[in-house]
């Protein structure tokens, strides 16, 4: 059961992306197939948590509209790279929602959960508590400014909003006041020994260094219960009575997204989902980038376990990628995004298909598998140039080049009596290498397992350089043997080439493909168990005419892509200079910055009327409580109203004013409030009515 983590369905993913948890999982998972081993390899969108409402403010459209606009590309990026999920799918889809809510209500009926009440940040203009990523501060690890409630995304630290310094709510820009609310919570702390038991005694030594070392210092720093539960208007509702206005965690439900994921592939195929989440026998390997240790390692493993599923075997977190000397990142126009990349190099040509090789082989080349590694595209040139063109390439077309001249195109026998040391080293070699690949990839090990692939191509490179075929190729005529010489060192290397193919497949499907072609052979040769065999090709079979495998990339080209990445940088800065001006000069002027864009249902749904107050008091030690009787034309009702530091009771009786008549009434100080007068604000702080131009009759619909 391999999964990748579910990327948010909020923008373009760039190839930091990529390279830390898609292309290894991709890798892994056809290793896993070419061994023919039982694989379900599941990703899709993760389209819950603040991110995705934060987007829509953006764009100026709704959550809805930012999920559907986004999901579909990704996936569709994803195909074109060549990562071959079984299914991508989608948290906002109903079996998603059920599954969450079974899991959650499972826990919560077995007393797995705890709820507390406890004060939390409240923006008072824009009425919401600021969960996550509606609030922002200072990091208090590394001194970030712009650090999220949830994380901090310069050191990846784990965050809650009580831990930032100077809080601010990033729908206001205004500081936070506190409130009061209650939540459910996952008590992390009741789990430590098994967590202890689990990370440092069971995979001490099977797991990476820095993701032992992050989960131990976490447990070490004291697990604290973790909310699961937000105030928010976009997830998955939570599940309870009582809970109304509430969702589940983003992190809660995303997770579970794997699931669901793998439910929904069951039913497509006609499976059973349950064992690849229960038997003890599944091997679970999450892959995911090193911001997500504490979510796959401490989080959702007690989440696993509570509910009685597999843990995972591993989780084979990735550092980061910075680019060209800066860290990866779209906001700041600093990023190559895998749509550019596909738009600008793959579909842009015939055959482009090689060029998300490229793509991936450099990723793999440089994965940051121990430590941040570093994206430039004069590294990419120099690997596509000096290793995929200059040796693979070269190798490939060298041996369909030279069978074709001296060989007739057909794979030429072997002549046992006439194989010597440096054949057997070759052979030999293969089987070698089959023996390294496997074990760096059962380790996970993927940039030294593609440099073996290289290092095999590079020895076959050698030995064509010794045997030297068209030199022997002269001596027809004069060596009776120089033929049956020729024969072995083209049949040698035509195995070697198919080998090569079996090899480099993981890495580079596409590459593996267009190898398939060229030796006209269906793609069940690339088996892992036909590894190492040195009789792919049938003796005798014609094969196609050489094509090279890969194009060199130019000086030019390269020159281009590093203007267009400054160009990127300097238009995404000038773009957020200007928006962060218009921001600071509204709230100078003290506009309040716009809420989040409705759709017309949610309007519908409030009724508003007019009324006229009747009555009027203050309310008993309530300084700010105004008690108000208002006609609606079919009943009077009682409602109180926040205005009585702005108003004198005797001085509104008969104002006419607007009423939300359909609010859920609401105690206040013994006093039953059955709706809520609109008010009109100005920068000053001057309250006034909102009501019609001329008096109207009392409940007249406002719409
Ligand atoms: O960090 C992220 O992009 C998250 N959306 C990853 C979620 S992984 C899983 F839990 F779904
Ligand atoms: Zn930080």
């Amino acid at each position: 059961m391999i999964t990748a983590a579910l990327p948010y369905a909020n923008g373009l993913k760039h190839i930091g992306h990529l390279a830390g948890a898609y292309l290894p999982a991709d890798i892994y998972v056809r290793y896993l197939k070419a061994q023919k081993r039982d694989v379900v390899f599941v990703c899709g969108s993760d389209e819950h948590g603040t991110a995705i409402p934060i987007q829509a403010t953006k764009e100026g459209t709704t959550a809805q509209a930012i999920i559907d606009k986004y999901h579909p590309i990704i996936e569709q990026n994803f195909k074109d790279l060549g990562i071959a999920f079984d299914i991508y799918h989608r948290t906002s889809d109903p079996l998603h929602h059920t599954t969450a809510s079974e899991f959650f209500a499972n826990l919560e009926a077995k007393g797995d959960l705890e709820t507390k009440t406890t004060e939390q940040y409240f923006d008072e203009t824009a009425n919401t508590f600021l969960a996550d990523r509606y609030i922002k501060g200072t990091c208090p690890s590394c001194g970030n400014t712009e650090a999220y409630g949830d994380q901090c995304e310069k050191c990846g630290k784990t965050l809650s909003p009580e831990e930032l310094i100077n809080p601010v709510s990033t729908l206001s820009g205004k500081a936070p006041i506190k409130k009061s609310t209650t939540h459910w919570y996952l008590p992390l702390n009741r789990h430590e020994d098994f967590l202890r038991n689990w990370i440092s005694k069971e995979h001490a030594d099977d797991w990476r260094p820095a993701v032992v070392g992050q989960c131990k210092s976490w447990i070490d720093g004291g697990l604290q219960p973790r909310a699961v539960t937000r105030d928010l208007d976009w997830g998955i509702k939570v599940p309870i009575k009582g809970a109304e206005g509430k969702v589940l965690y983003v992190w809660f439900d995303a997770p579970i997204g794997y699931i669901s994921a793998t439910k929904q592939w069951a039913i497509n195929n006609n499976k059973d989902w349950s064992p690849y989440w229960n038997d003890k026998e599944t091997k679970l390997v999450h892959f995911i980038g090193k911001d997500n240790i504490v979510f796959h390692c401490i989080i959702f493993p007690v989440m696993l376990k509570l509910h009685g599923n597999i843990l995972p075997e591993n989780v084979p977190a990735n550092e980061f990628m910075n680019l060209e000397g800066d860290k990866m990142s779209t906001s700041k126009g600093w990023s190559i995004e895998m749509e550019d990349y596909i738009n600008k190099w793959i579909k842009k040509e015939n055959g482009g298909e090689a060029l998300a090789d490229c793509l991936r082989f450099y990723l793999t080349s440089i994965a940051p598998e121990s430590k941040d590694s570093e994206f430039t595209w004069k590294g990419f040139q120099d690997a596509v140039n000096g290793e995929l063109v200059s040796i693979f390439a070269n190798f490939i077309n060298r041996t369909w080049v030279l069978m074709h001249k001296l060989c007739n195109g057909k794979v030429p026998p072997i002549h046992p009596t006439l194989l010597d040391d440096e054949d057997r080293a070759i052979m030999q070699a293969v089987k070698d290498t089959k023996e390294k690949i496997t074990n760096l990839l059962e380790q996970y090990k993927f940039r030294d397992a593609q440099f073996e692939v290289i290092n095999l191509a590079r020895l076959g490179n050698q030995y064509m350089q010794k045997k030297e075929p068209w030199i022997v190729a002269k001596q027809i005529g004069t060596d009776v043997d120089a033929q049956a010489k020729i024969d072995n060192c083209m049949h040698v290397c035509l195995q070697l080439s198919a080998n090569l193919a079996i090899f480099i497949h993981p890495f580079l499907p596409f590459t593996a493909k267009k190898m398939c072609h060229l030796m006209k052979v269906v793609d069940k040769i690339l088996e892992w168990e036909n590894a190492g065999e040195f009789n792919l090709l049938k003796v005798g079979y014609t094969l196609r005419a050489p094509e090279l495998l890969f194009r060199k990339i130019e000086d030019d080209e390269i020159a281009a892509e590093l203007a267009q990445l400054k160009a990127n940088a300097e238009a995404k800065k000038i773009k957020m200079e200007n928006t962060t001006t218009a921001a600071q000069d509204n709230a100078e002027k003290g506009i309040a910055p716009l809420k989040p864009e409705i759709v017309f249902d949610d309007f519908g749904k409030i009724d508003l009327r007019v009324g006229t107050i009747v009555e009027a008091k203050k309310v008993e030690k309530a300084d700010k409580l105004l008690e108000l009787l208002v006609d609606l034309g079919f009943e009077k009702r009682t409602i109180l109203s926040g205005i009585a530091m702005h108003f004198n009771p005797e001085d509104i009786v008969g104002k006419q004013v607007t009423i939300v008549a359909n609010l859920a009434p609401r105690k206040m100080r013994g006093i039953e409030s059955k709706g809520m007068i609109l008010m009109a604000e100005d920068a000053n702080g001057k309250l006034f009515f909102v009501n019609p131009n001329e008096t109207i009759a009392a409940g007249s619909t406002i719409a």
